[in-house]
């Protein structure tokens, strides 16, 4: 490390919902649906003086043989709204909803990211995806209509013409994706342009982020991952005309706190395994497999058939990956460690991303952040609402002490609390 300033670390709260790190068989856990727990999570993120909460998005339940994926049903109400509540309980915290640009409209979501931000007083944030499935896009009008390989022109086209709308007077506009002519019925938005994210992780989603986002919610969650991800995205900011330091990078991550590292790491497993019961294990297997599993025992071994490759088992699942490949790994480890296919399913699909005492967790995020591996964290708790109470209580504070976290917001804007300026008119 050079002797630069120290760097400021940058944290966001993600709301945790429909996925199976969420541990609901917890006491402690409450609705995912209900405004109390939104508004929980969001005033704790607030009292620890976080950039902003993220609500992720997903479209369509995932099916296991025409059958609604267990892990699915508990749903998420829709992200805008939740948000438009949220503004009116909270007074600094950024507000960041996940929305699709492939199955949505220049002007309405242009309008809509407005609104939030009028009434959060330049709180709103954008997260850019652009999934394409045509299981996804059965929802909607136009089915799968877009190859995946536009699914970035698209997003790009959009966002631009987004900004335009933000930025007011005439809009015309001719492209491969869009016809439109029009203006937007509201001011210009208090932030300019509301902020907007990116969470591809292409070699075309990160030249999108490069050339367009202002945060990229990223998986790389480990030092050397995440510095290799930083470096390779901020040297792609300069053929844009951009400074490292306009895009912040932001690894969605995990964490365990106990009073003894010990006590942490002891508790860090009974987390994966509640994580990881019978049937998650199962589904897991299913992704891969892509064949029934339903009545394979969790506690034997892996299924002893190939996975079909290109199989219609399960419905809505992100491919993770050549099936044939994953399965001779998954073999592998679980030979080389004696595992059964539940205990495999915990090994393969990750630890959390810190575990220790409050001062030992403080200090690895510190670490994180000045060796550039990421200039601030989404943080992803296990449990509904009560998530990040420990968080806030325990590290935030030994973060300030360490003079690398806010101990008040010094702005009202997200732009504010990210050190982005409010952009001029194109
Ligand atoms: C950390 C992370 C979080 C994401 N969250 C969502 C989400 O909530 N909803 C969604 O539809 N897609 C989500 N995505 C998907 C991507 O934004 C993107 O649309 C998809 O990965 C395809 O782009 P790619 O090929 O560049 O990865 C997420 C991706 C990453 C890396």
């Amino acid at each position: 490390m050079t002797d630069r300033p120290l760097k400021q670390i940058h944290l966001a709260a993600h709301f945790p919902g429909v996925n199976n790190t969420t541990v609901w068989t917890d006491p402690a856990s409450r609705s995912q649906i209900e405004f109390a727990s939104f508004r929980h999570l969001a005033e704790t993120a607030e009292r620890g003086r976080f950039d902003f909460f993220f609500l992720a998005e997903g479209l369509r339940l995932r099916e296991v043989n025409g059958l609604i994926h267990d892990l699915d049903v508990v749903g998420r109400p829709e992200s805008i709204t939740v948000l438009g509540a949220l503004a009116a309980v909270t007074t600094h915290l950024g507000l960041a909803a996940t929305v699709n640009a492939t199955f949505n409209e220049p002007y309405e979501l242009a309008r809509r990211f407005a609104s939030l931000d009028h009434l959060s007083g330049g709180r709103a944030a954008w997260n850019v995806v652009t999934s394409s499935d045509a299981f996804t896009g059965e929802n909607f009008r136009r089915g799968g209509f877009l190859d995946r390989a536009d699914r970035y022109t698209r997003a790009a086209e959009f966002v631009q013409l987004a900004r335009e709308f933000w930025d007011g007077g005439l809009v015309r506009h001719s492209g491969p994706q869009f016809d439109v002519e029009g203006r937007l019925s509201l001011p210009r938005p208090p932030q300019g342009h509301p902020v907007v994210i990116q969470a591809g992780d292409s070699d075309e989603g990160r030249e999108f982020a490069a050339a367009t986002a202002d945060i990229i919610f990223s998986r790389h969650s480990t030092l050397t991952a995440g510095q290799a991800f930083h470096t390779d995205v901020k040297r792609r900011l300069a053929a844009y005309g951009r400074k490292p330091d306009e895009l912040k990078i932001m690894p969605g991550v995990t964490y365990v706190l106990g009073d003894t590292d010990e006590e942490a790491t002891e508790r860090a497993a009974e987390i994966r395994r509640a994580q990881v019961g019978p049937r998650t294990a199962i589904a897991y297997l299913e992704q891969v497999w892509g064949i029934d599993l339903s009545d394979h025992d969790p506690d034997g071994p892996l299924p002893t058939a190939d996975p079909v490759v290109d199989s219609t088992v399960v419905q809505g699942r992100t491919r993770i990956g050549d099936p044939l490949e994953i399965a001779a790994r998954w073999r592998a480890v679980a030979a080389e460690k004696r595992l059964s296919s539940r205990e495999l399913v915990i090994e393969v699909t990750g630890r959390q991303s810190f575990i220790g005492t409050p001062a030992a967790v403080a200090e690895q995020l510190d670490a994180y952040v000045q060796n550039d591996a990421a200039d601030g964290f989404i943080l992803v708790p296990h449990l509904t609402p009560g998530g990040l109470d420990d968080f806030v209580d325990q590290v935030v504070p030994l973060l300030q002490e360490r003079g690398v976290f806010r101990t008040e917001y010094t702005g009202t804007t997200l732009r504010d609390h990210l050190g982005l300026p409010v952009p001029g008119r194109r």
